[in-house]
């Protein structure tokens, strides 16, 4: 390891998603392994321009492992975007003496990192943590298989009440602009339908497939909704449409929420977590920069930020016919 760098600055930035203190974890205790100082930056970008730092040593991050949220906070900087936000937050980091900095977050702080690094050619790492799984460059994002397996959890209950009733429910799931959580929690929690963004399935193939479910003799169904989804109806305007054209159906709305961005984080996003922030740390230690460290099959891996920024993540096709043949 070459050891130009002395002091690691880490952050969370964007939405949170569990997994996060994980990472934040990782990236502290692999600095102090190897000898180097580590200071967590608070609130994002905006923390970073207002000097809001704290020196993180080993035992600063006991007991966060297990747990949702981001102990630095997290935030979205609209300061950070301008050149003058962004000499604040430089001349910071030089006078606290911070060689390098580790960002979690999505797209959109990545994006932030590449410009701060355009302009003062400030050794930036970043580590995927978001729940929509919508990074390129990872086959997860920090926090996605915890926000499955919550919204699978919470299907599962509604399910519950369905089946009482004989009713439909439409759930919306987050995602932003990204199906892969209505996708995979739909399947996982046995949805009648999913409509997501990048399959639009059109209103009338909707009402279709919900007249073959009744003919079929199901009397309860569950349509998971991604949130971004383009069908041109939002999901109680859905409701709507299908009690004007289905009589025979009794529906409800659960919009889920921002429920799906907390709790403890799986085994699978802590032991992600930990992997990412030690190959981002040292990384850095070997003179890298501007990149985003992932996970490709089971092996971590680096994407150029630039291209983890301007590409997308497609959506699996044949998840989506796996899908289908499910809702048979
Ligand atoms: O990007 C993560 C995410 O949870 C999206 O799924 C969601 O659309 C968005 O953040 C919500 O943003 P906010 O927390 O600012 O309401």
């Amino acid at each position: 390891m070459s050891k130009t760098i002395k002091k690691i600055g880490v952050l969370t930035s964007g939405g949170d998603s569990p997994g996060m203190n994980a990472a934040i974890r990782a990236v502290v205790r692999t600095c102090a392994y190897h000898h180097i100082e580590c200071i967590g930056i608070y609130r994002g970008y905006q923390g970073m321009i207002e000097g809001d730092f704290k020196e993180m040593g080993p035992r600063s991050v006991n007991n966060i492992v297990n747990k949702g949220g981001t102990i630095l906070k997290s935030a979205r900087s609209k300061e950070f975007m301008t050149p003058e936000g962004r000499k604040k937050a430089h001349q910071n980091l030089i006078t606290a003496g911070i060689d390098g900095l580790v960002v979690i977050g999505g797209d959109g702080s990545f994006t932030g990192a590449e410009v701060f690094n355009s302009e003062y050619g400030f050794p930036v790492m970043g580590i995927p943590g978001t729940i929509d799984n919508d990074i390129y460059g990872t086959s997860f994002t920090l926090g996605y298989d915890t926000a499955l397996n919550t919204v699978i959890e919470v299907i599962d209950k509604i399910r519950d009440t369905a089946s009482s009733h004989n009713r439909l429910f439409f759930v919306e799931v987050m995602g932003r602009d990204a199906g892969h959580i209505a996708l995979n929690a739909g399947i996982g929690a046995g949805a009648e339908e999913i409509l997501i963004p990048e399959e639009n399935l059109g209103l009338e193939r909707l009402l279709d497939s919900l007249k073959k479910s009744k003919a079929s003799g199901k009397s309860s169904s569950i349509v998971v909704i991604a949130e971004g989804d383009k069908i041109g109806k939002n999901v109680f305007e859905l409701k709507d449409y299908v009690e004007a054209n289905l009589p025979e159906y009794d529906v409800r709305v659960s919009v889920l929420g921002h429920m799906q961005r907390g709790g403890s984080p799986s085994c699978f996003d802590r032991v992600l977590a930990s992997r990412l922030g030690v190959k981002a740390v040292e990384s850095l230690l070997e003179g890298k920069s501007n990149y985003m460290v992932g996970l490709s099959g089971d092996k971590i891996n680096l994407t150029p930020l630039e291209h983890a920024i301007k590409n997308h993540t497609e959506i699996d096709r044949e998840l989506l016919r796996v899908s289908e043949i499910m809702s048979t």
